[in-house]
């Protein structure tokens, strides 16, 4: 909601600066924006405050290096059990169909066959290979509000984005100022932020097991 004007995502930025709000408790979508925001200030101060990414290369081979083997973790109950609570509180929002409405990011089952440095590439480095149909979307409305989102449907007289927390919007044409593809994929950079090697190494051991 912050973000879609810049006189409030103006205040989001303040708020981090003067400790008001923490890092964590943002989203990785809402770091990844602020950390591009169109307007060249605010981007600035959002640099400063949040850190520049850490290169995503780099956080591949530290979590190759760091994490235990999966398939060592992979037999225990308790470990798909934690899991698969971790892919539900990171990942389902995505790639899990939510109250009736299909998933927004492609399946993550029968992908037994992947190598660990796959599945550690796909999380820490999401748009090393991104699909056109899962690149985001940005709509600027007349009124100055930025919509962000994957461009699931277009109407004679709307577009609707599916966004990164699993809602969907739809926007009016003649509303629209402007519109424009992100180089991005609308899976966010930065689950370092979020899951610790072995987390990561439990989480890979449940979605292989599927
Ligand atoms: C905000 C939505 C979103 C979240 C949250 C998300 N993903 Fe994704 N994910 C996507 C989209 C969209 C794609 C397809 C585009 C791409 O590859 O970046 C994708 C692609 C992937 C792929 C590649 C699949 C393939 O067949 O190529 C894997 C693996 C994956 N995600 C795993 C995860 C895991 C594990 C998590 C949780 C830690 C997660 N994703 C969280 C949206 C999301």
């Amino acid at each position: 909601m912050l973000m879609k004007r810049s006189a409030s995502a103006a205040m989001l930025i303040s708020s981090l600066e003067t400790n008001q709000i923490t890092v964590d408790q943002l989203a990785l979508s809402t770091i990844s924006a602020l950390r591009q925001y169109s307007n060249r200030e605010l981007r600035n101060r959002a640099i400063d405050v949040l850190g520049r990414p850490t290169e995503r290369g780099v956080v591949v081979g530290e979590y190759l290096s760091r994490m235990p083997s999966p398939s060592q973790l992979m037999s225990s109950a308790t470990t798909l059990e934690s899991g698969k609570l971790l892919v539900d509180q990171n990942c389902a929002v995505c790639h899990s169909p939510q109250n009736d409405r299909p998933a927004i990011g492609p399946p993550l089952e029968n992908l037994k066959h992947w190598t660990l440095q796959q599945w550690v590439t796909a999380v820490m480095n999401p748009n090393q290979t991104v699909d056109t149909q899962y690149l985001q979307t940005i709509v600027l409305s007349k009124s100055g509000e930025v919509f962000t989102g994957v461009k699931i449907a277009e109407s004679k007289n709307d577009i609707t984005l599916a966004k990164s927390d699993g809602s969907r919007i739809a926007i009016p044409k003649a509303e629209i100022s402007e519109q424009k593809t992100s180089k991005l994929s609308l899976m966010p950079e930065g689950f370092e932020d979020k899951l610790a090697p072995e987390q990561l190494a439990t989480l890979i051991a449940y979605l292989r097991s599927r």
